[in-house]
């Protein structure tokens, strides 16, 4: 995060604080400030954001109109108060923050050296303001330095800096996101909106390659060849309350509850119930004859489900990990290839894309962020519009990515579409909103949240909620939980099953595939182990169930997402009841900028 304040008066430290705890979801390690009033003052710790509000304090820090802050997901270097950003130079007199990985930063680090400058990091970032330095002592301004910089690193970054005796504030991107705001009060940085949401909706997109120089008076960008580049306001669509807690004791939990309002937003105006279709607003997409699906985490899940729907549409459609995508995937074919992404920023994801587009195929960009870098890149967007996620455990962008691939596999076919598929798809908002009012995972989730593993399976269609179920446990519980196709578990899954190892096992309808997961149930109960099953009660899986999580019953399609409501649930409750830092796991962050 940056800010500049329109004249002194501004205080840029509880900007930059309130900033940084908006943007805790992008990582946690450490945290730190640097404050520009004459002399850079920088301080920095090892942990949450709390850490770096108790050390300011303690400081009694002057107040600066001008600063810059940072909170870090290790990428070189563990976490602690020394790799903690801001980084300065050999004097102190300039600090900078970044986001990103510098690959060529070893060789940078050797000849700084053996310029005679000293590190204090183990961090890539710490050779930035090294070189800014280096630059000045040539005698470079430092607008010209900080440029000169830039131009040495190679791979990807998202930089701020700030100068001693200087109201400006530096920046630049390749690769990692970055938007200004514009204030009543002053110019605002960050690397996404929530950062600065609660003074301004009024931004500004940086591409890569550009740079921006930003004063008390105005912001200037310019291109990589020191160009002018021109650009319009956009208007951020959400408020500060859609970013709160909203009572809810964290933010997961509140969005698990947004999903009603969220896949109604997804279908709204999209799908008409009268006449029976559904209109996306896709130029160019309509002659798809085959689809990749380039994807990571929950995400890659959600790419799962709607690969299924797509071919049941009669549309080839392949799902790949994206950090796995390259030209030998494409096979020599050009097919469309779909990023489902949530923030539309996650590095792998990105570079998926751009291999696609560089071998000729169009893209389109399925996301929940409006101006994020995969919405501008790709050809089309279409987004989701669950509303802004705190929580890094996704949940509400993910049933809402499975709603708006659904949408978009029944816009791309040309059968017509079926009454029953309509009104399932608008009565679906209502049945979620009815599956948490009912929901027992809770009780469920205390009577088993102590045991030594967890495993999900399900079926066709449940198979990737199958594998969410396990992603979301794992990640806010730090309980071991593995996800399998149903008929998997026979062919190794089955020899980790004890008695406290609960089989939480997907199931709807009645039919031949159900009756499957059935049996496999039954191996499962036969063996000792307790059985959860989420099922809509049409089979006879109740009767060989310790627990039953209810939903209601849905178009075979959209079963899927109800389920996933009461996984989300038993997620949450589970780590609920282990006292597990829910909104902020251990390790992760929510949008992975590096690849
Ligand atoms: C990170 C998050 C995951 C998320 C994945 C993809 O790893 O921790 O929860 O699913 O990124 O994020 P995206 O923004 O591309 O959907």
């Amino acid at each position: 995060v940056g800010y500049i304040g329109r004249d002194r008066q501004n205080d840029a430290r509880d900007v930059l604080v309130g900033g940084l705890e908006n943007l805790e979801y992008r990582g946690y390690d450490s945290a730190g400030v640097a404050l520009s009033n004459g002399d850079v003052t920088v301080v920095k710790r090892e942990g949450e954001v709390s850490e770096l509000v108790a050390a300011l304090e303690s400081r009694e820090t002057l107040a600066a109109p001008v600063g810059i802050g940072h909170t870090r997901w290790s990428t070189h270097g563990e976490p602690s108060d020394e790799n903690a950003h801001p980084h300065t130079d050999c004097t102190g007199d300039l600090a900078v923050v970044h986001n990103g990985i510098i690959e060529n930063y070893e060789q940078l680090k050797a000849e700084l050296r053996g310029e005679g400058h000293e590190f204090e990091s183990e961090t890539d970032t710490e050779v930035v303001p090294h070189l800014i330095e280096a630059a000045m002592e040539r005698g470079e301004n430092r607008e010209a330095a900080f440029r000169a910089a830039i131009e040495r690193l190679e791979g990807s970054y998202a930089i701020a800096a700030v100068f001693e005796d200087s109201e400006e504030v530096l920046t630049a991107r390749q690769d990692s996101p970055l938007v200004i705001g514009v204030g009543d009060d002053g110019y605002y940085l960050a690397s996404d909106v929530p950062a600065f949401i609660d003074h301004t909706d009024q931004v500004l997109y940086l591409e890569d390659g550009e740079f921006a120089r930003l004063t008390p008076e105005t912001v200037s960008i310019t291109d990589a060849d020191g160009r002018p580049v021109e650009k319009s306001l956009s208007t951020v669509e959400w408020d500060a309350e859609d970013a709160g807690k909203s009572g809810y004791d964290h933010y997961m939990l509140k969005e698990i509850h947004e999903q009603p309002r969220a896949l109604r937003k997804c279908l709204r105006e999209r799908v008409d119930a009268i006449e029976r279709t559904v209109d996306l607003d896709l130029e160019g997409l309509d002659d798809v004859s085959a689809i990749h699906l380039v994807a990571c985490g929950t995400s890659y899940h959600a790419a799962l489900y709607g690969a299924r729907l797509l071919r049941e549409r009669g549309i080839p459609a392949q799902t790949f990990v994206a950090s796995e995508y390259d030209r030998a995937s494409l096979a020599g074919e050009t097919p469309l290839v779909v990023g489902v992404t949530q923030s539309g920023e996650t590095a792998d994801t990105l570079g998926a894309l751009r291999t696609a587009r560089a071998a000729g195929a169009r893209t389109l960009a399925v996301t929940n962020t409006v101006g994020s870098t995969a919405a501008r890149e790709c050809d089309e967007a279409l987004y989701v519009r669950a509303g802004p996620e705190i929580g890094v455990a996704a949940t509400k962008t993910f049933a809402s990515q499975q709603i708006a691939l659904h949408a978009f596999a029944l816009w791309l076919s040309e059968e017509s579409i079926g009454s029953d598929r309509i009104d399932a798809l608008r009565a679906l908002p209502d049945q979620v909103q009815a599956v948490l009012d009912d929901s027992d995972a809770r009780s469920v989730a205390e009577a088993y949240a102590d045991s030594s593993a967890f495993f999900f399976v399900g079926r066709r269609h449940h198979q990737p909620v199958a594998l969410e179920g396990a992603l979301k446990l794992k990640e806010i519980s730090y309980e071991h939980a593995e996800g399998f196709a149903a008929g998997e578990l026979k062919h190794g899954p089955l020899a980790l099953i004890e008695d406290d190892t609960p089989l939480i096992a997907v199931v709807t309808g009645d039919d031949e595939i159900a009756q499957k997961t059935v049996s496999n149930v039954k191996e499962v109960q036969a063996r000792g182990a307790p059985v959860i099953a989420v099922t809509d009660g049409r089979s006879d899986v109740e009767q060989y169930a310790n627990h039953v999580l209810e939903i209601p019953e849905t178009d075979p399609t959209l079963a899927p997402v109800l389920a996933n409501v009461q996984l989300q649930l038993l997620s949450y409750w589970i780590a609920a009841e282990l006292g597990r830092p829910i909104d902020k796991p251990r390790h992760l962050a929510k949008s992975v900028t590096v690849k």
